[in-house]
């Protein structure tokens, strides 16, 4: 689906959008009941691009009861597989329709570049809904093989109502992975995206109702963490939380959950994913490509970056010259050219954080191979240089913590057994690459890696439905993509039937 996009074409749709500001409850955008609404600015420039209402509590409430009733109803809930099939293949047309529109929402509202967004995520959104489509009316469910005079049925049903809260390092795909298993396993969904980038999501709401989605299925509520996300988490009728953003946020998750009615939590949270590189490998120049794009790509801010190089001693510095390299061609542009590999940080404090995060590693002796610099300051927005820490070591704070930023720590290692240890020695276990030339290093590395999601001479090339992401250790909980999917918003019902 590549498509050429020229500054032209961007313009003049530019000149066309609106932007969207309201809440979305029972097939109506309304305002926050309080009247409160809340800044919503574009770190291409600073600037406000328009004031969205702000969910607060009783706004909740009103979601959460229409989004109760209408599961309560069937309309949705116990509608035909088939039909909730053709409902979402129409939601992916919409999104095709207005793939443009879209792709400049996120990138006008979080600063990725539109080539990013035009020829990634909504692709890969649009693909994600036609797959959690077309798969509903395939699944068959069980019968136990019990003693013959019973007959017990495993039906699996859905679990009632959903909230998803999502971050915004890509707002809508993230959302996209939310609503794709659980519409069409017949939930009603509350969608919550992250403050900082509304937009697409308030958009959406409307193509699903123009799909012919029943009102009430889908709300969505924009606003905070600590008052809108809470409030939908500590929620008594909402059946569970699939949720994506930072571990520390997960864990509040978890606590809501136990303090209110036990409702299910899946979690996807971020990690500090070893990108581990040996030195027989035939093509460096490649995997020196390939490594760069794993840190520096959708400006770092990804759950699954490659953030620390693991990296065989003998080839380190030959290694890190073609990163310093590669990275010149990366540095951050006008989020809208199409030729921009890197955009801007989504706003100004995480811009420090990063920043912060890098003082903090010269400080504990890393040295600033490349980079380490705020850039593009004239434009008002928030932009970073492609970076990479030389002699870190792993018990540093820039290699424990997600930056979430285009820095990369580098660290070497010695012999296979040094490169796993250092490898596993995190809190988290999202993704993590090994490459060799050598199967045996391959494959032994790839089975003692605790990751959810191994790659070997690749990293993450081709994200795709069919493959469940999600992470071990304080990485998560559960999966997102493919059927694995389908179990965070499913019940499973055991029914027993003695035959006379
Ligand atoms: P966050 O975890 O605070 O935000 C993610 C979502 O959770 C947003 O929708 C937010 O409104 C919501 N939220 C925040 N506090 C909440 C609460 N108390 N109850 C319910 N919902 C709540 O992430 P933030 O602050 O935007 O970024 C901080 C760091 O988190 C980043 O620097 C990065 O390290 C990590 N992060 C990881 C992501 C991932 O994909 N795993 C995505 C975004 C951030
Ligand atoms: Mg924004």
């Amino acid at each position: 689906m590549e498509n050429f996009l020229t500054k032209q074409i961007i313009q003049k749709e530019k000149e066309k959008v609106n932007y969207p500001d309201k809440i979305f409850i029972n097939g109506n955008y309304q305002n926050s009941i309080s009247g409160k609404t809340f800044d919503n600015i574009s770190p291409i420039d600073g600037k406000l691009i328009n004031k969205i209402n702000f969910s607060q509590k009783e706004d909740v409430e009103l979601a959460v009861k229409s989004a109760r009733d209408s599961f309560e109803t069937g309309v949705w809930s116990r509608s035909d597989p088939s039909h909730r099939k053709k409902v979402l293949l129409r939601f992916a047309e919409l999104l095709d329709k207005n793939r443009l529109e879209l792709s400049l929402l996120d990138t006008i509202d979080m600063g990725k570049t539109i080539n990013d967004t035009y020829n990634s995520d909504l692709p890969a959104s649009i693909d994600n809904i036609r797959w959690y489509a077309e798969i509903v009316d395939k699944i068959y469910d069980d019968i136990a093989p019990t003693p013959h005079s019973t007959l017990a049925m495993i039906t699996k049903e859905p679990i009632g109502v959903v909230a998803g809260i999502v971050p915004w390092n890509y707002p809508l795909w993230m959302a996209i992975w939310k609503i794709g298993p659980a519409l069409i396993t017949g939930n009603s969904l509350i969608l919550k995206p992250a403050e900082q980038s509304p937009l697409s999501a308030i958009r959406i709401a409307e193509l699903l109702m123009e799909a012919g989605l029943p009102e009430g299925v889908f709300n969505v509520l924009p606003g905070d963490g600590p008052i809108t996300g809470k409030s939908l988490a500590m929620h008594h009728d909402v059946d569970c939380v699939a949720f994506t953003g930072s571990g520390e946020v997960g864990k509040l998750i978890l606590q809501y959950s136990g303090k209110s009615n036990m409702k299910r939590v899946q979690l996807e949270c971020g990690g500090k994913s070893p990108n581990i590189v040996f030195a027989d490998h035939d093509n460096l120049d490649f995997v020196a490509e390939k490594s760069a794009y794993a840190i520096f790509g959708n400006q770092g801010e990804v759950c699954s970056a490659g953030s620390r190089l693991i990296i065989q001693k003998e080839i380190k510095n030959e290694f890190i010259k073609k990163l310093i390299q590669i990275s010149k061609n990366m540095m951050p542009g006008d989020p809208l050219d199409p030729q921009s590999f890197m955009g801007a940080i989504v706003d100004k404090s995480q811009l420090e954080k990063i920043d912060n995060y890098v003082i903090s590693g010269k400080n504990e002796g890393a040295k600033v191979a490349v980079g380490g610099k705020v850039d593009r300051i004239n434009t008002g927005g928030y932009y970073y240089e492609p970076t990479i820490l030389d002699d870190v070591s792993n018990d540093m704070k820039v290699a424990r913590e997600e930056i979430f930023g285009p820095v990369l720590s580098a660290i070497s290692f010695k012999d296979p057994q040094e490169a796993l240890r250092i490898s596993n020695d995190t809190e988290y276990g999202l993704a993590a690459a090994v490459w060799t030339n050598n199967i045996n290093t391959a494959h032994l590395i790839a089975k003692g890696l605790r990751a959810g999601s191994v790659y070997i001479n690749n990293y993450e090339e081709d994200v795709d439905t069919t493959i469940p992401a999600g992470g071990y250790k304080q990485s998560g909980i559960g999966r997102d993509n493919s059927y694995h999917a389908l179990d965070n918003y499913l019940q499973v019902k055991s029914t027993w039937i003695k035959l006379r």
